[in-house]
């Protein structure tokens, strides 16, 4: 079954929220789908992912570092064939959703458009995070077609 990983850092929960929208979305498509904080994730988790989803709020104009040391500890993995997004909540910048997707896409990875949400999500702004999981829900099938 085609599997998506969704890993986040958050501090007042607002990226966190959008990590379970983007859960909500792709588990529509019938996928696997496991969602962990950043803090609980090793880089094993993502190694049977056909899809990949790393989350972080902007603070002092960068990613959290926990979510940084993830990332670099991904620093000799090919990730390549596999759909990436990069995602997270912010206030007035946007230096960690272009961090990690810079990250992921030195890794091999087919990145689809950053998904930034300014400050706490709304219903509306739910809703787009829930397309993103089906987004790269359908990505993870096309995969598994391509390839089997
Ligand atoms: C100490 C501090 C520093 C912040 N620095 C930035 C920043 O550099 N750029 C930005 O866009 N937002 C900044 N913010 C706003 C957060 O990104 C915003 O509140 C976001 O919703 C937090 O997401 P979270 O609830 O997932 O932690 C900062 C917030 C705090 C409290």
């Amino acid at each position: 079954m085609p599997k998506l990983v969704i890993i986040y850092g958050t501090g007042s929960h607002n990226t966190e929220m959008m990590a379970r929208a983007i859960q909500e979305g792709a588990r529509t498509e019938g996928i696997e789908v496991v969602l962990k904080n950043v803090n609980d994730a090793s880089k094993n988790d993502i190694k049977d992912a056909d899809a990949i989803a790393v989350g972080s709020p902007n603070y002092n104009h960068a990613m959290m570092p926990t979510v940084r040391k993830f990332l670099g500890e991904l620093a000799d993995t090919d990730l390549s064939g596999k759909t990436g997004l990069a995602f997270g909540s912010y206030g007035w910048s946007f230096e960690a959703t272009k961090g990690i997707n810079e990250m992921l896409a030195s890794r091999g990875l087919k990145m689809l458009a950053d998904l930034c949400i300014k400050r706490m999500p709304g219903e509306d702004e739910l809703k787009e995070c829930r397309k993103a999981g089906l987004l790269l829900a359908q990505n993870s099938k096309r995969k598994e077609v391509l390839y089997v």
